[in-house]
């Protein structure tokens, strides 16, 4: 059975996009089969794997509210599947929270940021609370900036949500729009870098989360 995870956010500029391509090369650098779901009628992650010939990462695009129903179709021989979040579409978040089994909320540290989360976490509570816990969700902070106090505070602010957030995040860092203009990752930039390890590290997160 594949593991499917849903990066979710209504706001535009979360980083979903971001966190679903190089999250997804991460678990696949670690040996797994991979698939990125496009669910974005934008397609930037679609636009994002034309841009390397589609060479990385096999990248479909679902953008229907038959979204659960075609996944299944497509999640054998699948380690796991990354489903990119559409901006503002509540039938295609609702969709992606059907048939996940861990959802992330990219969130960047501005208060507007973490209220705009609020119907995101609604949705994602009623249907917990059908369904004995699942989907577990959490918080993953993107584009943090160094040395700001602001970053703490806004850790504190979401555990408002009472859903639990990442220690792992990204900085603000032109590593990642530059890699993603090439249709690269981080984690194939040709020097180690400190952004590849926050990546790595959001994926080592994310496999204790699945399993605790
Ligand atoms: N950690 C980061 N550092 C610098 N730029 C980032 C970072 N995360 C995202 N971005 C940039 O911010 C913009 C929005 O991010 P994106 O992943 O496309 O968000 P979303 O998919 O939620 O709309 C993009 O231009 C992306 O390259
Ligand atoms: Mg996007």
């Amino acid at each position: 059975m594949s593991k499917i995870i849903a990066i979710l956010n209504q706001k535009g500029g979360a980083g979903k996009t971001t966190l679903s391509t190089n999250l997804a090369r991460a678990l696949q650098l670690d040996g797994d089969k991979v698939l990125l779901v496009d669910s974005d009628p934008q397609g930037s992650a679609r636009d994002w794997n034309a841009a390397a010939n589609g060479e990385l990462l096999p990248v479909v695009g679902l953008d229907r509210v038959t979204l659960a129903k075609d996944i299944q179709a497509i999640q054998d021989n699948q380690d796991w599947l990354i489903i990119d979040g559409a901006p503002q579409i509540a039938e295609l978040a609702v969709a992606a929270i059907k048939c996940a089994d861990i959802i992330l909320i990219p969130v960047q540290p501005s208060p507007y940021d973490v209220w705009a989360c609020e119907d995101l976490v609604d949705i994602i509570k009623t249907r917990q609370e059908v369904t004995n816990g699942k989907p577990k969700a959490a918080f993953v902070i993107s584009r943090v900036i160094k040395n700001t106090q602001l970053s703490k505070e806004i850790g504190e602010a979401l555990e408002g949500y009472n859903l639990p957030v990442f220690k792992s995040y990204t900085s603000q860092r032109v590593i990642y729009p530059k890699s993603a203009a090439t249709g690269s990752t981080v984690l194939d930039a040709e020097q180690a870098n400190e952004a590849a390890a926050e990546i790595r590290a959001i994926a080592k997160e994310l496999k204790e989360f699945i399993n605790a």
